[in-house]
């Protein structure tokens, strides 16, 4: 080699050595900031207490904004005599009790009365298309809207939306004393609407059956949570939904079918997918067009999830156990930019609990549970779920990462008459206890179910 060819190589060894420390120390750093900043973004207040979330959105910011409820617990009614009050020292109230206390002082505060009901047809001017979680919501007609643990299908073809859920206007009772509470099968309600806010009664679109005992529809009998979704090969819009007996010991899902989201709905048979327990269920049709159900099994101890055959008719032979162990139903699922996501409860019954995220890059598994998704309201509210339970999130076209979550507040002690809590689901930021990693970053975005008094969807998706 000659001398300048030598010098020329080793310059641009040189050259290159120090573009390469170059970008790896760029690299280095550029990790680190984002290190710290999935550190610092997300533990802006203590308690869990997150105090303003970003989002990447602007039109959503609005939804985004962290509203605290500072609701007074009255000191308990009647006078104790000194002696008393030293036998049983006085128990501390909380707010959950007085949620589950049918006489609270506080009841109007999660089951406020007709007075303040959401009326569609009435509330013209400054209400419009504002939803009021916990309060009644009215149909066009004015009645209660009876669509309990349901779901939402938005129908391409008619460019509507259909709420279906379990329709409980009649009384409610214990079918023995240690029976939970119950209504007696009615059926499935729908209702259309444009706007997610004005609600149309379509009428009961899969009625109970009342003298065959041995039909899964008998009144004596349980049907929750129905999920529609539509088959776009067979043209048929297929209902799948929980049936039980009183005791819940059937554990199984029912499948029907129909020409018409309004119905009505054919009801074929009940079975026990893959051959297991099924109470809680839900289902979802991926952009692919396979439709999955996910229900919780083995005695709520964990859940199954699986494709469903061409037809949406049946469930095939796949299927994984996800979140084994962790007990977990009221299955809501969703996807965001490539990544399924999944809100669940506890099992409590008809009481509140907390709510879970879990991610998933596949459908199938493995899930991670990411924590609580709740922010806002004071640390009760994030508890229990805003004092209700996840029953679906709606995906909100044109707003990616926002979504609508879908949550029935149950009243126990008169169960038609449990409210909607509707409040803005957005997808984004780091999420707080994230398990899974990449290179030491979190592979998951945070899922955040923000509480609202009064909220309404941005302006650019009203239609
Ligand atoms: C909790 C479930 O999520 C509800 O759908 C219902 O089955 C109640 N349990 C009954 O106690």
């Amino acid at each position: 080699m000659s001398g300048s060819l030598a010098r020329v190589v080793v310059r641009n060894w040189s050259g290159s050595r120090c573009s390469m420390s170059a970008v790896v120390w760029s690299l280095v750093g550029f990790l680190l900031f984002l290190h710290l900043y999935s550190l610092v973004s997300h533990n802006g207040g203590k308690d869990g207490e997150i105090q303003f979330h970003s989002s990447h959105h602007p039109l959503i910011r609005e939804l985004e904004e962290v509203e605290e409820e500072n609701i007074q617990i009255p000191p308990p009614r009647g006078k104790r005599s000194p002696r008393a009050a030293k036998r049983r020292p006085k128990r501390t109230t909380t707010l959950i009790d007085e949620f589950l206390d049918e006489n609270s002082l506080l009841r109007h505060v999660f089951f406020p009365g007709m007075k303040s009901a959401i009326d569609p047809m009435n509330d013209a001017g400054n209400n419009t298309l504002y939803y009021y979680p916990g309060r009644i919501w009215l149909d066009t007609e004015g009645n209660p809207i009876q669509a309990h643990g349901g779901g939402i299908l938005y129908d391409e073809i008619s460019k509507t939306y259909y709420w279906y859920g379990e329709y409980k206007d009649g009384p409610t009772y214990h079918a023995h004393k240690k029976g939970a509470a119950r209504v007696d099968i009615i059926g499935v309600g729908c209702y259309s609407s444009k706007d997610l806010w004005t609600w149309k009664n379509e009428g009961i679109v899969l009625a109970a059956e009342e003298t065959n005992e041995t039909h899964d529809l008998h009144k004596s009998n349980v049907l929750e949570r129905p999920k529609v979704i539509y088959n776009d090969r067979t043209g048929k819009y297929v209902m799948w939904m929980h049936i039980d007996d009183a005791n819940y010991t059937k554990a199984a899902v029912g499948i029907a079918v129909s020409d018409s989201p309004t119905g009505p709905f054919d009801y074929l048979h009940s079975k026990r997918p893959h051959g297991f327990e099924s109470r809680d269920m839900t289902m979802f049709r991926d952009d692919d067009g396979v439709a999955y159900l996910i229900y919780s099994s083995e005695d709520n101890s964990e859940l199954h999830i699986g494709p469903l055959t061409e037809d949406y008719l049946d469930v095939t032979d796949v299927m994984r156990r996800i979140l084994v162990g962790q007990h977990r139903e009221a299955p809501a699922l969703f996807k965001h930019q490539g990544t399924y996501y999944m809100i669940t409860s506890g099992c409590t019954g008809w009481a509140p609990n907390e709510a879970l995220a879990h991610a998933a890059e596949s459908i199938m598994g493995p899930w991670e549970t990411m924590g609580n998704p709740c922010i806002g309201g004071n640390k009760m509210f994030r508890l229990t779920t805003f004092f209700a339970q996840s029953t679906f999130v709606v995906p909100l076209s044109g707003l990616p990462g926002s979504f609508i979550f879908m949550a029935d507040r149950w009243n126990p002690a008169d169960l038609r008459d449990s409210r909607y809590v509707w409040l803005p689901l957005v997808v984004g930021g780091p999420a707080d206890r994230p398990l899974e990693f990449n290179f030491g970053f979190p592979v998951w975005s945070r899922v955040s179910i923000y509480w609202h008094k009064k909220w309404r969807l941005p302006s650019v998706w009203r239609v």
